[in-house]
């Protein structure tokens, strides 16, 4: 897992005045909507004595820990311990990383690392979502699940062009065709992913669902049209679906780890027909079927992470934008934004650790061990220095 991306914390609606506790990255979190209306996520435990944050309540701006009272504001400063009485003087090491957040698509992302603004790899852009919500002409649905697979494996399977023919008959024709061939698609290097567009067509049956059958007009097997898919960042994903030319559905996925063997993925689906809101509940039946379709391939995967290397997984033409995607993974690594799970596993009992959030790079003597991460590269240490 890695520090230094925007990660789904939750929908809006999981941001009110009544805290939530939220495992990402292996640690624990507290959401909050403090009285401002700004969605908050702190570093969940309490710097006084590991109080759980998120079993106390939201006092106006801040969020109250329920063992002795003291108080935190959205940015993690500590504003009030109760036994200093009124008039006691904070110290400033009182203090729990707090991490910068964003309201998109309907979610709230949270910046969990230390990288400055200036630095942070971006959020995913969605073409088809407005300010507020969808562009005209679409319609969106979203949904969350929680399943049990790495989210690496999860990305992998979204830019795996030749999974679709066996695990999911609606999508393809489980091995039936003698035609049945995939090569090594065309696909682009992008800042922050592979990017496989448009090239050949793909024979697929006719949609499953009778009403998009009938939007579609085609009732036999036919050629995709364009589309394409890609990842974006560690844990998200674009995928493009043409049934026809005219006919868009455009998938994107946030996903966020819940530890490395756990995921939340977020499902942000966008349509171009039946916008109709009475069509949603279709649509997001449709989609879970193939969800859980996925799901059910992943969690039988071994190992369940992405092994260290490739050598011991036998990579065909259609793998190589998994390949691509695993090289990505070794560059954020180099820049030493890899957590060492390892060694967070083996601390877990004795150990609070915090992933380090960007205050931590203006403010010293913070009280919480900031989370170990494996040691970057030399060449990408170089290059960084360079690059300042
Ligand atoms: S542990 Fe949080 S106030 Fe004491
Ligand atoms: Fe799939």
């Amino acid at each position: 897992m890695y520090i230094n991306f925007w990660y789904p914390a939750g929908d809006v609606d999981d941001f009110t005045d009544e805290p939530i506790k939220r495992r990402m990255l292996g640690l624990d979190f507290v959401l909050f909507r403090d009285a401002q209306g700004i969605a908050r996520v702190l570093s969940n435990t309490c710097t006084h004595r590991g109080g759980s944050l998120s079993d106390g309540k939201v006092k106006d701006d801040c969020i109250q820990c329920p063992y002795h009272g003291w108080e935190f504001d959205g940015d993690g400063q500590c504003r009030k311990i109760p036994t200093l009485g009124p008039n006691g003087k904070v110290p400033a090491r009182a203090r729990v990383d707090a991490y910068p957040t964003i309201e998109r698509y309907g979610l709230v992302f949270a910046f969990l690392g230390d990288l400055p603004a200036s630095e942070r790899p971006p959020i995913m852009e969605i073409e088809e979502y407005g300010e507020d919500g969808p562009a005209e002409g679409w319609a969106a649905t979203l949904q969350c699940f929680e399943w049990p697979f790495d989210y690496k494996r999860s990305i992998e399977n979204g830019i795996d062009i030749a999974h679709n023919e066996y695990v999911h008959p609606t999508h393809g024709f489980q091995g039936t065709r003698d035609d049945y061939e995939r090569s090594t698609p065309k696909y682009d290097l992008e800042e922050w992913g592979v990017a496989i567009r448009g090239g050949e067509g793909r024979l697929v049956p006719p949609l499953a669902d009778k009403k998009m059958r009938e939007a579609s007009g085609r009732h036999e097997p036919g050629i995709m049209s364009g589309g394409g898919t890609g990842s974006f960042g560690v844990s998200s994903l674009w995928t493009h679906i043409h049934p026809t030319p005219v006919m868009f559905i455009h998938q994107y996925l946030f996903e966020a780890p819940v530890d490395d063997s756990n995921t939340r993925l977020y499902l942000l689906n966008l349509r171009n027909f039946l916008t109709d809101p009475s069509d949603d509940e279709r649509m997001m039946g449709r989609n879970e079927v193939v969800a859980t379709q996925d799901r059910d391939v992943l969690a039988g995967v071994h190992p369940v992470q992405t092994p260290p290397t490739n050598n011991h997984e036998f990579f065909v033409g259609p793998d190589e934008p998994i390949a691509k995607y695993r090289e990505y993974l070794k560059d954020w690594e180099a820049r030493g934004w890899r957590i060492d799970v390892d060694k967070v596993d083996r601390d877990r009992k004795r150990v609070a650790y915090a992933i380090p959030s960007p205050a931590r790079r203006e403010k010293k003597g913070w009280i919480l061990q900031s989370v170990p991460l494996l040691a970057g590269s030399v060449e990408a240490k170089l290059s960084k220095t360079v690059a300042k």
